[in-house]
């Protein structure tokens, strides 16, 4: 989907369809419906537009008869102009961009606000083409019969001063990248788990590497053998396919570059294991990878748009079957680092794989360590499908996590991790107990990542629970059900403001 700033009056927009915001406040709202009137005599009456007021939500569609150049308009209402923010702008562009799709339509405009607002023309611009682009996303590619699919291939930007084109052309090309990273997120998310396994998961990382410029390398279960990754292995003894580790690598040779390292969950299929789930809504458990997803479609970001830092993406990757030769409740494993832990539920498995990437990541000497995992249902029980579980050892680094989850509206609520809850997970004959009871499952789970952060060798670390936020049971304005590749466009915003 490409983006393009197009300088242009309203009249002149070349595109199929164009939108206008229009706010509710009553002098502004006359003004915009005064001009249309200029343009167009009789809009008056239009039945739709008699009962249009400006609010949220609210969207009409006007054949434009020649007197502008695209054949369509849609106003959209915007609400009161004080009131409006990114995120308004990024519904409002998406209920056009919907309501834009047939056959015919493949350019899609949006005239940027004329009218005094408090939104940089930027993050305005930005804000509209994100919420189109994304809005517009489907996982269609089982489909055999595309009779609907969307034609849609443009994102126009028009505004008549030459200066705002320019400024936005940058922000343009950035956000068509980053949109890419988020739809690549969410098709890795939404591919059932007979696509999507650790080898092909390893294979999709190394040919966006490979297009993209940053280095791939993949461990074989032999490595992984070797290296002492016991909780991958024990998760993955289960299933006849092989485990990977997988690191991605953006800025490798820039030695002055700061290190991040971003580990995300790898688990291809979660059923359970030996502690196996109900069988209703077991198939979404192909997503267990979203973690995965969203580090990859970061590291494909972040080198094409060669952000200076030296970026590093962890990936654990199996799956969580039960068999003759699965992981047993009762079961120990030692973790890379030596720490041990005991199995009391093989369906707290994400913890196992992600506890040996956790004590690995040390070796990067990184400034900080971020995870991302579908790690428990207790968070989605806490927060639902609206915010994200952050956990973390230091307050600058959540800090920083917050405000990029404000503006790109992938929102993080930092939940504690008082070490009160800590004995909820202690073993009597381990270091460590893989669950923790019936309460603050979502709270005992980070506790447990957290024992991995080698002592000798600490780093500032903030775990990311995407339990509910990347899997989504229902559609939401630009995100539809499943796979919402939530993370990239966070993470993305943080490194750019790293330092
Ligand atoms: N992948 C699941 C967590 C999950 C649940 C993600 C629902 C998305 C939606 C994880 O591996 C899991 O099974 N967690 C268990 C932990 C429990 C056994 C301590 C859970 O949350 O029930
Ligand atoms: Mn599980
Ligand atoms: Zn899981």
């Amino acid at each position: 989907m490409k983006i393009t700033p197009q300088k242009s009056t309203l009249r002149q927009v070349k595109a199929d369809t164009v939108t206008l915001f229009i706010p509710e406040d009553k002098n502004i709202f006359s003004r915009e419906i005064g001009n249309l009137t200029k343009i167009f005599r009789e809009i008056d009456h239009i039945v739709e537009i008699e009962n249009f007021k400006g609010k949220i939500d609210e969207i009409v569609s006007i054949h434009s008869q020649s007197k502008i150049a695209a054949p369509k308009l849609f106003l959209v209402g915007i609400g009161e102009v004080d009131k409006i923010t990114a995120e308004r702008l990024r519904h409002a562009s998406a209920a056009a961009a919907k309501k834009a799709q047939t056959p015919k339509v493949k350019q899609i405009a949006y005239q940027l606000p004329q009218f005094e607002y408090n939104l940089d023309k930027i993050i305005a611009s930005t804000a509209i083409a994100e919420g189109a682009i994304l809005s517009l996303y489907k996982f269609d590619k089982y489909i055999s019969d595309k009779k609907d699919k969307s034609k849609i291939t443009e994102i126009i930007i028009s505004d008549p001063d030459e200066t705002v084109i320019n400024g936005i052309k940058k922000p343009s090309a950035e956000t068509r990248i980053i949109c890419e990273a988020v739809k690549l997120a969410r098709d890795l998310s939404n591919a059932p788990s007979n696509e999507i396994y650790p080898e092909s998961l390893a294979e999709t990382a190394k040919l966006s590497a490979k297009q993209y410029g940053f280095t791939a390398t993949i461990w074989d279960k032999k490595k992984i053998e070797k290296e002492g990754f016991g909780g991958l292995l024990a998760v993955s003894a289960g299933s006849v396919k092989p485990p990977r580790f997988i690191i991605l690598e953006h800025n490798a040779e820039k030695k002055d570059f700061d290190t991040v390292v971003l580990i995300g969950k790898g688990v291809t299929f979660d059923s359970g294991g030996i502690s196996i789930k109900p069988s209703n809504g077991m198939s979404e458990m192909k997503m267990d990878m979203a973690g995965a997803a969203v580090v990859i479609g970061t590291m494909e970001a972040a080198s094409r748009l060669k952000l200076p830092v030296h970026l590093v993406g962890l990936i654990p990757a199996t799956e969580n079957l039960p068999s003759g030769s699965a992981l047993k409740p009762g079961d120990i494993i030692r973790h890379y680092g030596g720490t041990t832990s005991e199995v009391d539920n093989t369906d707290a498995e994400g913890r196992l794989i992600l506890a040996d990437a956790i004590a690995y990541a040390a070796n990067y000497k990184p400034k900080a360590v971020i995870d991302l995992a579908t790690l428990t249902g207790a968070c989605v029980v806490a927060l639902g499908q609206h915010a994200t579980g952050m956990f973390g050892n230091d307050d600058e680094l959540m800090t920083q996590l917050k405000s990029a989850g404000d503006k790109t509206f992938e929102r993080v609520w930092q939940l504690p991790i008082f070490e009160e809850y800590e004995k909820q997970i202690k073993s009597d004959i381990a270091d460590v107990k893989n669950i923790g009871g019936k309460w603050g499952g979502a709270i005992t789970a980070a506790l447990f990542l957290k024992k991995f952060i080698p002592k000798n060798n600490q780093y500032k670390w903030v775990h990311l629970d995407i339990a509910g936020t990347a899997m989504l049971e229902e559609n939401l304005p630009y995100a539809p059900k499943g796979g919402s590749g939530v993370g990239v466009r966070l993470l993305i915003e943080f490194l750019k403001n790293w330092k």
